[in-house]
């Protein structure tokens, strides 16, 4: 099958086939992964229709969004859009592009109501249709994100490299990739890879794992934070016989547009936080092995100081030290987990 054959059966079963989240074979679309407890209050305030229509596969909706730019990277009816649009708040921007025309319709039909819900003069979320990869034709300019975010779509993509090569070109520097995807342990065949219901349900196309990381490292980006994470069941029968011997989680990533090592390295830097990001008044959690509690020192490697210091987070931050004397490589473990992910690579 070509890239433009497997748009169409992408597009096709988003268009045609599924009519709502309830029409979905597995929990790989949808899984019910916990949304932070500082956002659930806001699920109330998202239009009936546009809910219906949400197959995401995690929450990628990262703090400290305010005045923020964000693009949101096969937006479906744009149930995360919504809700980032109250989180950038009415000097933000929020961006979403799909390439299912049945989709767009859904996610534009409702953006008075919610600008109205929200006591916005007007809608801060514009939806535009393309595809993911090749956002120059959506109209999205080099350099010119703060934040990308993207829910159980690029697994979708028949052409993940550009993807990601595209991202990296419309974040700023110094810009957020924040984004959940089914992954696979393993290499999935490409017979399996093929099969419309397998890709549209988001499991054919998923990415081994270790493969994404190369591509991300081929991509300048060395050191990828693994957020969270959630096995994936194969309740249908039918799938679980054509692609039950796959493993397939749900995981959410941060990553960021800057130079990185290819290894923690220790510099002897202290990371503080400040407690300043309103909805993480006690502490924040940089991935799923560095947790910041407000005002308590942490021994952070040269990588995370980085991602710390030269991201919007840099303000909620005090850091001390910097890399002019080195002392090794820095101790920086993740948690074991069954992704395989124990790659000998940075600290994610
Ligand atoms: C699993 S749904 C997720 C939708 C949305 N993110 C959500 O959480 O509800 C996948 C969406 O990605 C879109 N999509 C898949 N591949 C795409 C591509 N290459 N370019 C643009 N949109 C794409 C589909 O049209 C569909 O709306």
């Amino acid at each position: 099958m070509t890239d433009t054959a497997i748009s169409e059966s992408v597009k096709n079963y988003y268009g045609e086939v599924l009519k709502s989240n309830q029409d979905l074979k597995t929990s790989a679309c949808c899984t019910l992964d916990a949304m932070p407890w500082h956002l659930r209050p806001f699920l109330t305030d998202l239009h009936p229709e546009v809910v219906s229509r949400f197959y995401g596969c995690g929450s990628p909706l990262p703090p400290a969004l305010e005045g923020q730019t964000v693009l949101d990277l096969g937006c479906g009816s744009g149930r995360d859009c919504y809700l980032l649009s109250r989180l950038v708040g009415e000097s933000g921007r929020v961006i979403g592009v799909d390439m299912t025309e049945e989709q767009l319709a859904v996610a534009k039909k409702h953006c008075d109501w919610h600008a109205e819900r929200y006591g916005y003069a007007r809608s801060n979320v514009e939806f535009v249709h393309g595809q993911i990869e090749n956002l120059a034709s959506a109209g999205i300019d080099d350099n010119s994100i703060d934040v990308v975010v993207s829910n159980c779509v690029i697994n979708l993509s028949p052409d993940k490299r550009q993807v990601l090569t595209e991202i990296f070109r419309v974040l700023k520097p110094g810009g957020e990739l924040y984004f959940s995807d089914v992954y696979a342990d393993r290499r999935i065949s490409e017979a399996l890879k093929l099969d419309p219901v397998l890709l549209g349900e988001c499991l054919g196309g998923a990415l081994y794992w270790e493969d994404f990381r190369r591509i991300m490292q081929e991509l300048g980006c060395p050191d990828v934070r693994v957020v969270k994470e959630n096995p994936i069941s194969l309740d249908d029968p039918e799938v679980a016989a054509k692609i039950g011997m796959v493993n397939f989680r749900s995981v959410t990533v941060r990553a960021f547009k800057m130079p990185l090592e290819d290894r923690c390295e220790d510099f002897g830097q202290v990371a503080i936080y400040k407690g300043t990001i309103a909805e993480h008044p006690h502490g924040f959690d940089l991935d799923d092995h560095h947790h910041f509690e407000t005002g308590r020192p942490l021994r952070v490697c040269g990588n995370t100081a980085d991602m710390l210091g030269s991201s919007r987070y840099a303000e909620h931050f005090e850091l001390i030290g910097d890399k002019s004397t080195h002392f090794g490589l820095f101790d920086c473990a993740p948690p074991n987990t069954s992704r395989s992910l124990d790659s000998g690579a940075a600290c994610c």
